[in-house]
Formats: C-alpha cells, structure tokens, sequence
C-alpha cells in the first residue's frame, strides 16, 4: 500500500494552523521559556525594567531578536548556549517612541542608539538541565559574556591589513569594533561559535542624498563596490552619533563588516575573529561539515534577491586540537555555485589571477577578491537564486539549501534552479557533491518543495500530497537536522505573512523515501513572529528555538490589529502578558513531556 502521512517517521500529532498572541507546540511536548530580552546573564542584576534601559545595562542582558542558537555540551545535561542578536525594533523596545521615519529618525538619541547597540551581537551563557528537565540558565558561570556592536575583535585572513581595511581609528586594518546584524551562525567541529554577518550595509548613514533623497555615491570611489553591497542603507541612526558608521566620514568601515565571525565560547576573554578567507556578502550561516580527507567545508548564502549560494573549504585538516583547528577558517578556497538545468551544478573557485579574477578587472590581489566577493562571483557567472538563507549539510554528502522568495524575478528570468517568478514563498534545493565528498565541485541538484498553497494553483506550490492544510509553508529560512538526519524548517513570512494567515512555525520535513516532500507542523509562533534557531541537543531530547521579533512582522495585516505595533500598543505581550511590558523576543525549550527523544 502507498505510504500515507500516518507512516511519517516523524511521530507526533500534527499542531493545526493559526495565527495569535501566544506560541503553540504539538500534544505531548513542553515549550518553556528559557531567556527574553534583557533577562540578565550575570548575577546579582536587578530584575528587567524597560522604564529604566541604558547602555551600559544593556550590555550585560541577553540582547534583542535571538536568532542563531548554538548549543556546546560540557557534560550531559550542562554546556554553552551561544545565540546571536541580529537586529532591534526601537518601536517596541522604547518607551514613547513611537515607529520611526527612517530618513529622520526624528526621536533616536544618542543614548537609544547606544542601548541598541549593546542589544545588538550574541549572548554566550552556560545552561543546566535540572532533576525535572527543565533547562535553567547559570548567571554565576565563569563562561557568560555578552558580545554587542562595541566588542573588540581581530581580522585575518587575505583581507587582514589591507589598504581598503584601514579606518582613522585603526591604521593597521587588522582591528574592529563588534559584529552586526547576525543571522544564523554555527557551531564547528572544534566547538567555537560562528556569527554571520548578514545586512551590515543597514546600518551605515551618509549625509549625502540626491534629489530624491536616496544617498549620493556619484563622487565616491568606492562607488561600484557600496553600490553593490547597498551601502549605506540608512536604516538606522547610528552613523549620526559615531562616525565609523557614516561613509562621508570614515568610507572604509563598511569593508570591516559582512565577514563570519569565529568565537571561543569556553574563554570569555577570547577575542573573536573575523576570518575573511570566507568572504564578504550578506551571509545568512554558516554551517559545516568534515570532508573525507579531513577538511573542514562551510556552507554560506548571501542573503539577497538574485545573489549566490557559497562553500569555503579549508587549506588544513581537522586535527583535533583546538588550538590549531582555530586556524583552519584562516586559509582556504572559497567556491560560488552555479546551477545547470540538466541537475548538474559547479562550484567556482574565487581565486585572484584565475579567470576574470584579475588587476584588468580591479581585482589587484585576493584581498580585492574576499572584500568584493559579490563582484568576483558576478564575473565568474554565479547562478542568481532567490536569497539564499540557511543551508545544512548533511554526512552523507546532501545539502539543504532554504530559498526564501523572491518577488522580484521576471519570466524571462526563471530557469530551472529557480523555477518560479515572482516567488513569494520560495523553494527548499537538495544538493548532492558528487561521491558524498563535501570538498567535492560538482554535483546533482533537485528541488525537495516549492513552497505556498498546494490547493491555489496559481501559486504553484509541490509538496508530497500526504501534507495537510497545516503542514504546507511559506518562506523557509533556518533548518537544522536532528540525530538521525532527519531535516526541520523554520520560517519567516516577513511582513508578508498575510499572504498565507499562518504564523510562522517550524516544520519536520521528510527528505527520503515515499513521503519525501512531506510536511508537518511542530511548533508556531505568536503573531508577528518569526521562528529561529532551531538547535537539537541532548541527543535530540532538547530542541532550542528563538522566537525572534514578536507582535512586529506585518502586524497591521492581522485581523483585529490593523495598525503598527508600539511599546505602549504592541500586537501581543508574549510572553509575560504583562501590562507595561512590552513582546520580548525570548528562547523556547521544547522537550518530551515524561522525556525522550523528540519526534520518535
Ligand atoms: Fe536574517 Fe536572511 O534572515
Ligand atoms: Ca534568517
Ligand atoms: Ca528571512
Ligand atoms: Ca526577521
């Protein structure tokens, strides 16, 4: 008999779909709160007032919209959860304040701007599993720390100390202060942390605007380059208070950012390293893998309508000491992957003096090539993907790489690997590397599911017919895989989850067999969020999701609510429903009630 959705090898009752103020998990399991913004991380703090934020306090609470989550064990039942903080919501973090006019920023002080930017960067925080298994975080831990938008760090690689990496503040480009907008991330074999750098080009301001009030880069040398990284963006009012955020000011600061960053969770003192033998673009993670002949392969997309999927792989092999695979990131080919229609793909390796990479092509050295990765791969006829988010190999050579949409595609300009235009829920792409070999060049590529509404032909939706009404998905965006390789979806609908009423979940998606393309919905999340992480740890007896920016994503599209979400006047209160308090983007724990693996 053809298998059926009662056969899913994930086992757990389907969560039905919906969208309001509270998160939901599947009969049988428990989603407890572990950590929220500005829930302290060090001991003796007062308890988080949002009447009374300064800088200085920030700094030493869990910042705003957790994104990655990382865990790294110490023992059974103890170890280091590492998240990211990407980006911050004034309208709904200030008292007052109100939503902002991104040109005028008419109410950010220089005091605002500081809090943001301490609520920006990563937590780093040892956690315990108590007798009643539920996780607890350890404030008095020798391991907590807290990166923010300030934090010293060192750069390597073929960029350190280049021309184009010199700034007023640091003549030797091979120093800067903190990291942004951190998407997802990763842990490596060796058990550090890597953040990814995704949308730096936002936070950087000019003066300069043209007729329309978009920024003038005509007079700039820099101009190819900013242009086609967006830079300066605007979205923030940083650049107005410090100067290494203001391109007519200090132009080179913005070469220092959209890097992956590598820090050592077990040595708080540690100085985090932007390695930028990995290359800059709006990387969403960075996830990795061991290769057959002991290299280290990472998986990175650049985040953007029409830009690539890439893997870096190591010059040096995995050795096992810690010390010295901390300098496997520091040296190694980057490859930018072209996609052919017949299922076959390439990976092009970004190497200065190789094809156009050349000084004809203002490529002087590899240091060009890295600090203008999206430039290089242009030239070498990168395949254009509708924005590649998180991507997870997997041992046996597949890599699950999550396209989330993209509206802006033409129909003269699909083409196999992106076979929808005007794609607003996006696509899930298999890769197979030839021989199971993550170091490989080449490989076969299929579609696993196009996102959408299976039952609104327009859409154009595939998935495994078993799936139900709750199941199917718009815009996925992180992924992870469990114990047994079996893969889970986390979405992010944007402002356009009016598109589907859904809230954002996460999904258990099968990849083999008669079921694959089959999908099931595990968890949701509280109107105008989207879910990140997911991490399983703990043999797959924990699951760590991040519920980022609650009551905010298209909140005005949400029946009842049809206006933006303020401090004062949020679309929920999740998850203290407390008056006073506004949403606060928190840490979810799920676990099997009574224990036990989850989904088995
Ligand atoms: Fe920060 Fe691409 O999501
Ligand atoms: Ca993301
Ligand atoms: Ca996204
Ligand atoms: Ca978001």
């Amino acid at each position: 008999a053809a298998a059926t959705a009662a056969d899913s090898r994930y086992v757990f009752e389907e969560l039905p779909w919906g969208n309001d103020v509270n998160h939901h998990i599947a009969d049988g399991y428990n989603a407890d709160i572990l950590i929220r913004w500005g829930d302290p991380i060090f001991p003796d703090m007062a308890e988080f007032d949002p009447q009374r934020q300064s800088a200085e306090d920030q700094a030493r609470r869990f910042g705003y919209n957790n994104d990655y989550v990382g865990f790294v064990e110490l023992e059974p039942g103890r170890g280091i959860l590492c998240v990211n903080h990407e980006y911050t919501n004034e309208e709904v973090m200030f008292p007052g304040l109100g939503r902002q006019d991104r040109d005028g920023f008419q109410g950010m002080t220089e005091e605002l701007v500081n809090i943001e930017m301490a609520a920006h960067g990563g937590s780093v925080f040892e956690i315990v599993k108590g007798d009643d298994g539920k996780w607890s975080v350890v404030l008095d831990s020798e391991y907590n720390r807290r990166i923010t938008a300030d934090t010293p760090m060192t750069i390597d690689g073929p960029a350190a100390g280049h021309a184009r990496m010199m700034t007023g503040a640091d003549p030797t480009g091979l120093a800067v202060n903190g990291t942004i907008n951190n998407c997802a991330g990763g842990i490596t074999p060796w058990g550090t942390y890597l953040m990814a750098e995704e949308n730096f080009h936002g936070y950087f301001w000019t003066d300069t605007v043209d007729g329309d009030g978009d920024p003038d880069l005509s007079a700039q040398a820099e101009a190819e380059s900013m242009g086609r990284y967006g830079v300066p963006g605007r979205w923030y009012a940083w650049g107005r208070y410090h100067d290494r955020f203001n391109i007519d000011v200090e132009p080179n600061e913005s070469n220092r950012f959209g890097w992956i960053v590598e820090v050592d969770p077990m040595d708080p003192t540690s100085t985090p390293v932007k390695h930028t033998a990995l290359g800059r673009f709006r990387h969403e993670g960075a996830e990795s893998t061991i290769a057959p002949s002991g290299q280290v392969v990472i998986y990175t997309g650049d985040d953007n309508r029409f830009d690539y999927v890439y893997k870096f792989v190591s010059a040096g092999t995995v050795s096992g000491d810690k010390a010295q695979d901390m300098q496997l990131l520091s040296e190694g080919t980057l490859y930018v992957a072209r996609y052919n229609d017949d299922g076959s793909y390439e990976w092009m390796p970004l190497v200065h003096g190789e094809g156009p990479l050349t000084a004809e092509n203002g490529f002087d050295s590899q240091a060009d090539v890295m600090i203008d990765t999206r430039l290089a791969a242009d030239l070498l006829g990168a395949t254009p993907m509708d924005r590649p988010e998180d991507i997870e190999p997997r041992g046996d050579g597949a890599v699950f790489v999550m396209l989330t949409n993209n509206s802006r595609r033409t129909p003269e300009q699909v083409d196999a690997v992106n076979p929808r235009p005007e794609s607003n829920f996006g696509h899930i792409l298999q890769m197979n590397e030839a021989g199971g070999d993550h170091a490989a060049t080449t490989g076969t590529w299929d579609i696993l599911v196009q996102c959408g509404d299976p039952n609104i032909a327009e859409v154009g939706a595939v998935w495994n017919p078993e799936t139900s009404e709750s199941g199917w998905f718009g815009s996925p965006d992180n992924c992870a895989l469990d114990d047994i390789g079996r893969l889970w979806i986390s979405t992010d609908q944007g402002s356009g989850w009016g598109r589907t009423g859904k809230s954002d979940g996460l999904y258990a998606l099968e990849t083999e067999g008669e079921l694959r393309g089959h999908s099931k919905l595990f968890f949701r999340c509280p109107v105008g969020g989207e879910l990140c992480g997911p991490y399983f740890a703990d043999n797959s007896e924990t699951l760590f999701l991040a519920v980022q920016h609650p009551g905010t994503d298209g909140t005005n599209d949400f029946v009842g609510f049809e206006r933006d979400s303020t401090f004062e006047d949020p679309a929920t209160r999740w998850p203290d429903f407390a008056e006073g308090m506004p949403p606060r983007p928190s840490v979810v724990v799920v676990t099997k009630q009574g224990g036990g693996q989850i989904g088995v």
